[in-house]
């Protein structure tokens, strides 16, 4: 049986500045900004509304003394004229990427789930315009494989002459929900094979010749004894290499970028199962890395940046069976290097060394970079809201702090320390993979120095996004589950290039 999923993608839309008309908008949001009088700035727009509806606004505001305009602090004045029944007046802080985003989270599941016509006025800079609708959009995702499904959501509309913004906003905002649909997913239905069906069904739906996809499996895997070694604990259907290019004419002289994403379709651990067994719950999200990268490279036909940029999925599932493999068990991965396998839930690094030996040393990346859900010490570290990132390039380090803040997916540079390479050596292999020998206990740090064992000289980027990939409560732009944490950080990145 097909498996229906909930559609709640809301539309988003502007309304120019000479065309203001109330008539068919059933709630106009208005910012508000904090200061030591509280007053709602005396623009047209606030000429219009008041003229409309008769009300002064600002004798409103008067009656919620309490109201001090933070970040998402909203006012509702139920109004009826015409078809208007609502007006918010919506705090909107300092006006910071972050401020604007909260207070738009905010408006926008106010209004999730209804059929509401919103006319916003909350950007008052053109710059904030996308920040503001892409929050819109995703404050209404929902995954629901219920039977019975309320399929109402909410029109935005962006007051101002935005054509550009909201298709920008259209982009980051529709990928990073396709991301999540593939996160939510449960892995009954996600499997290595599936994953490779959802990317060339996305490829083909773009409709552009800047996009190819090549998915190797079977013999064309034999080199990839990480992949292979994770991937046959569940051999129906088995492990996928998944590439995507967008590669437009004339980019053979572009740099080239290749990212590579964890695709764990489910980690139950392996041999060395999980425990608590309620931890394993959420590790459908364990392919989130690759959800990421599909989505931004995807996206690249849109954008049309002067950037070549492969993506390289790594799908496969940790699975306890009797094909599984075994704490001792010696792989080899691609290009060569043997690796002494000490606990099987530390698969992902195993998945991603033949991605990143691959690219190193068959694809010449100007710029390297993996994405995955990594380790549980990075979000023991960072909490949730920074991905941990590891690199030697402390230029595209500083690129991605701002373009994370900017986008709302940030990002935390953190060292890699050579004094804990020593805890990689092995007795019977190259390396070993867990890295915990001598109890250095940095288990995001000690994860990226195994990593980099297969990078050779490039300009190399990890992010351990086991954090920031998965949101436990639902609250602001996520929702429990996935959050598609990636997808806007690399496309604002690939697009700067
Ligand atoms: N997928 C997990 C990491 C993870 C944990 C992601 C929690 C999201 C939330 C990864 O495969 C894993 O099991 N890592 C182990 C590594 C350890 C065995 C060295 C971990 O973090 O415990
Ligand atoms: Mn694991
Ligand atoms: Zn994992």
């Amino acid at each position: 049986m097909a498996h229906k999923i909930l559609d709640l993608y809301p539309k988003l839309t502007y309304l120019s500045e000479d065309k203001l008309d109330f008539s068919n908008f059933t709630a106009v949001a208005i910012p508000v900004l904090p200061g030591e009088k509280i007053e709602i700035s005396k623009t047209k727009f606030l000429t219009a509304i008041s003229n409309f509806t008769k009300l002064n606004l600002n004798i409103e505001l008067n009656n919620w003394p309490e109201f001090t305009a933070k970040p998402g602090e909203i006012i509702e004045v139920p109004i009826s004229v015409g078809t208007l029944t609502r007006i918010y007046l919506v705090g909107i802080g300092d006006e910071s990427d972050d401020d604007l985003r909260k207070a738009s989270t905010v408006l926008g599941r106010k209004v999730k789930g209804t059929n509401c016509v919103l006319l916003s006025a909350l950007s008052t800079v053109k710059e904030k315009v996308i920040t503001q609708g892409v929050a819109f959009i995703l404050s209404n995702y929902q995954f629901s494989l219920k039977g019975e499904q309320k399929e109402k959501k909410p029109t935005f509309v962006i007051y101002g002459d935005y054509q550009k913004e909201v298709e920008n906003a259209e982009i980051l905002a529709s990928s990073v929900w396709q991301a999540r649909n593939l996160i939510h997913t449960p892995s009954n239905i996600k499997n290595p094979e599936w994953l490779a069906k959802q990317a060339t069904a996305m490829v083909s739906a773009a409709k552009n010749s800047d996009l190819s996809i090549t998915v190797k499996s079977g013999r064309a895997l034999k080199e990839f004894g990480g992949l292979l070694a994770v991937g046959n604990s569940s051999p129906n259907p088995g492990p996928r290499l998944i590439e995507v290019n967008y590669a437009p004419k004339g980019s053979n002289n572009w740099p080239h970028v290749v990212l590579v994403g964890k695709g764990i379709t489910f980690d139950t651990g392996g041999v060395s199962l999980k425990r608590p067994y309620d931890t394993m719950i959420g590790m459908k999200s364990d392919m989130a890395g690759a959800a990421a990268v599909l989505c931004a490279t995807v996206a690249m036909s849109k954008v049309k940046p002067k950037v070549k940029v492969t993506a390289l999925l790594m799908a496969a599932e940790n699975a306890l069976s009797g094909t599984s493999q075994r704490p001792s068990d010696v792989i080899k991965h691609f290009g060569g290097t043997t690796v002494e396998v000490l606990n099987t839930d530390a698969e992902g690094r195993l998945v991603l060394a033949d991605g990143l030996a691959y690219a190193d040393l068959e694809l010449e990346p100007d710029y390297l970079v993996d994405v995955a859900t990594l380790t549980g010490a990075a979000t023991l570290g960072l909490g949730r809201q920074h991905a941990a990132m590891y690199t030697r390039n402390n230029g595209v380090a500083k690129k991605l702090y701002e373009v994370g803040s900017k986008v709302g997916e940030k990002v935390w540079h953190m060292p890699l320390v050579d004094d804990y390479s020593v805890a990689l050596a092995s007795d019977v292999a190259d390396f070993n993979h867990l890295a915990d020998k001598f109890g250095f206990s940095a288990g995001s740090v000690t994860a990226a120095l195994f990593l980099e064992k297969f990078v050779g000289d490039r300009n190399w980027v990890h992010l351990d996004i086991a954090g920031t990939g998965r949101s436990e409560v639902d609250a602001g732009e996520n929702i429990k589950g996935g959050t598609g944490f990636g997808v806007r950080l690399l496309i604002e990145w690939l697009g700067s290039f």
